[in-house]
């Protein structure tokens, strides 16, 4: 799908009012009840990328990072050196998370999801296996970073049973440039969230 099909920065948020694909900034938060329907999609297969997979897994995570590295952690992380998990939807890869080992615990280093694919269960799909994968390495945590303006991200992640642990406070102050600059609904980024979930 071409980043600019609906405004000319790279989208990496769906409108859940009108479709219309949104970046960071342009993006809003919105309260809603449990009216929201649960719509039949096909199902989400999650697996280890293949060699052929990289390059829409690492264009997911430029389009949504603005680059190819992270910065979680205290580390710049490249992502072409970690491990992928994609999400195939009837042949796209809808998703991707970058994962690598951090001490007894797997660290989520990048998740993205496609945003004509959000809501579709791609996030919790990857994240799930992700946590499967952990497990069979008999790790006992699943940790990742976010920034204090991904307020999407926080809400994922919390509803999936993860725990903020740390709040790193001007973590990238010194080097704006690796983070995404611009926040989730223009939001300042400067703090990094440490969460992580014992499995
Ligand atoms: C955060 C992010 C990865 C979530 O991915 P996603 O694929 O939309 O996640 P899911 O579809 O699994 O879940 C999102 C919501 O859709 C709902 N959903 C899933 N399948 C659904 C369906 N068939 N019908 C209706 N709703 C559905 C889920 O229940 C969930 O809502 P809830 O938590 O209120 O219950 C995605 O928003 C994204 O790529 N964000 C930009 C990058 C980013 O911030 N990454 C994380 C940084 S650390």
């Amino acid at each position: 799908m071409t980043p600019s099909v609906f405004s000319a920065k790279p989208s990496v948020l769906r409108c859940s009012r009108c479709g219309k694909f949104v970046d960071w900034a342009e993006a809003r938060l919105q309260v809603v009840c449990g009216c929201r329907t649960h719509l039949d999609l096909p199902p989400v297969f999650t697996r280890e990328a293949e060699a052929a997979d990289q390059p829409a897994a690492l264009e997911l995570f430029r389009r949504d990072f603005g680059r190819t590295s992270i910065a979680s952690f205290g580390e710049v992380i490249p992502l072409a050196e970690t491990s992928t998990i994609v999400a195939d939807m009837e042949g796209d890869i809808s998703g991707a998370l970058a994962w690598r080992q951090r001490d007894d615990a797997l660290q989520i280093v990048a998740l993205a999801t496609d945003p004509m694919w959000q809501r579709s269960g791609v996030g919790g799909y990857l994240v799930a296996e992700a946590e499967i994968v952990a497990r069979r390495k008999g790790w006992t945590r699943v940790v990742l970073a976010t920034t204090n303006d991904n307020l999407p991200a926080l809400y994922f992640y919390q509803r999936r049973g993860y725990r903020i642990t740390e709040v790193v406070r001007d973590a990238w102050r010194d080097h704006a440039e690796l983070t995404i600059g611009v926040g989730f609904a223009n939001i300042p980024v400067l703090d990094e969230l440490r969460l992580e979930k014992t499995i």
